[in-house]
């Protein structure tokens, strides 16, 4: 098979993690005899500094061209701290998550058993947790308008917008991952004060009756925050808007052990695109340390996801397993008294692991 892919390595930690996937994805592709195309394009804060722009046209058509987009992070704290800065990294992100139509951001939330102990949760409670969080990222507050100031500066305004087409579209692709897992759907809203999510609640009810196998169950947000650390083995496939998704994706990477471990597939109308769900960490840049683990697996889910390829992904998975269990790790999730392993150590052992 032949793979066109565009590789968007961004700020921060992104270039050497995305280095590591890369060099993974075509230890695998020369494993299985596919055949690698890749190009690189300019992103976030690197795109700035560039050329003005966090999502070049230049590097719209690139991802518009190819057949996956591998993603590293984009952010700098340069313009984290600057409100007045015009332009900023995370619009780049946003633009290419419109312009591609990537309505469903796939963030699967698995327990590693090596990493247990890491986990901010109690051990009997975080064993066996494995759920897929479906967050919305084409609508909500993210993109509605009018979005701004008051003349005087001192009121500021956000609009929440979902039509029945957006949130057709996603619940019923949440039903669709469901039916292939243990049917069950969890649907995240805060119905009894938003109206938008009043809609979510309608349509999904039209939606459910199509799918008689999965169980369907409504849940406010708030609730959904605390039940996900109380009882995260209760989860199967999570749906929500795209704000609710933002953080509630974060909280359950954490639940894991550690967020450098979590991919994701952000999937819609053209490219699908494939990240880390951890941002550009601007202050371990350069310095060989981050984890690649989570970038390896989302290269992992890119040969799953875009391409079909199940073997070959499966075997990232397990390589990343292996290294695991070997004690071949960064400092975020080495055991006590054992040394780190650099960000290139782990990416060599795993290459050595694809390679064998
Ligand atoms: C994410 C990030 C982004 C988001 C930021 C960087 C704009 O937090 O992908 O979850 O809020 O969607
Ligand atoms: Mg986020």
């Amino acid at each position: 098979m032949k793979l066109n892919i565009a590789v968007l390595p961004g700020d921060g930690i992104g270039p050497e993690i995305i280095r590591v996937a890369l060099d993974a994805t075509q230890a695998v592709c020369d494993k299985f005899g596919h055949e690698l195309h890749y190009e690189y394009g300019i992103c976030g804060a690197d795109a700035i500094d560039k050329v003005g722009n966090p999502y070049p046209e230049e590097t719209h058509e690139l991802c518009m061209r190819s057949d996956a987009v591998l993603f590293g992070a984009v952010g700098h704290p340069r313009f984290d701290n600057d409100p007045s800065a015009k332009v900023r990294p995370e619009q780049g992100l946003l633009a290419m998550r419109k312009r591609l139509g990537l309505y469903a951001n796939i963030r699967p939330v698995t327990t590693f058993e090596s990493l247990i102990h890491k986990s901010p949760l109690r051990a009997d409670l975080v064993r066996g947790a494995d759920f897929m969080c479906i967050r919305e990222l084409t609508g909500g507050m993210y993109f509605g308008r009018p979005q701004g100031r008051s003349e005087d500066g001192n009121t500021a305004y956000d609009t929440c917008v979902y039509t029945r087409e957006e949130i057709t579209r996603i619940v019923t692709l949440a039903y669709e991952y469901a039916m292939k897992r243990r049917k069950k759907l969890t649907i995240v809203d805060k119905a009894n004060v938003l109206a938008t999510s009043r809609l979510w609640r309608e349509v999904s009810k039209e939606i459910a009756p199509l799918y008689p196998e999965v169980e369907t169950e409504f849940m406010f947000v708030d609730n959904a925050a605390m039940r996900m650390i109380q009882w995260p083995t209760a989860f199967d496939v999570m749906v929500t808007e795209n704000m609710f998704g933002d953080i509630l994706t974060d909280e359950g990477s954490v639940i894991t052990g550690s967020m450098g471990l979590l991919p994701s597939a952000s999937i819609g109308t053209h490219t699908s695109v494939f990240e880390p769900i951890h941002g550009s960490w601007p202050q371990a840049a350069g310095q060989n340390i981050a984890n690649p683990l989570a970038t390896i697996l989302s290269a992992a889910m890119m040969f799953d996801y875009a391409f079909g390829l199940k073997e070959e992904a499966a075997l990232i998975r397990r390589a990343v397993d292996a290294s695991m269990d070997a004690y071949v790790r960064t400092q975020d999730i080495q055991a006590d008294n054992r040394p780190a392993y650099s960000t290139s150590e782990v990416g060599q052992w795993i290459l050595d692991y694809l390679s064998k």
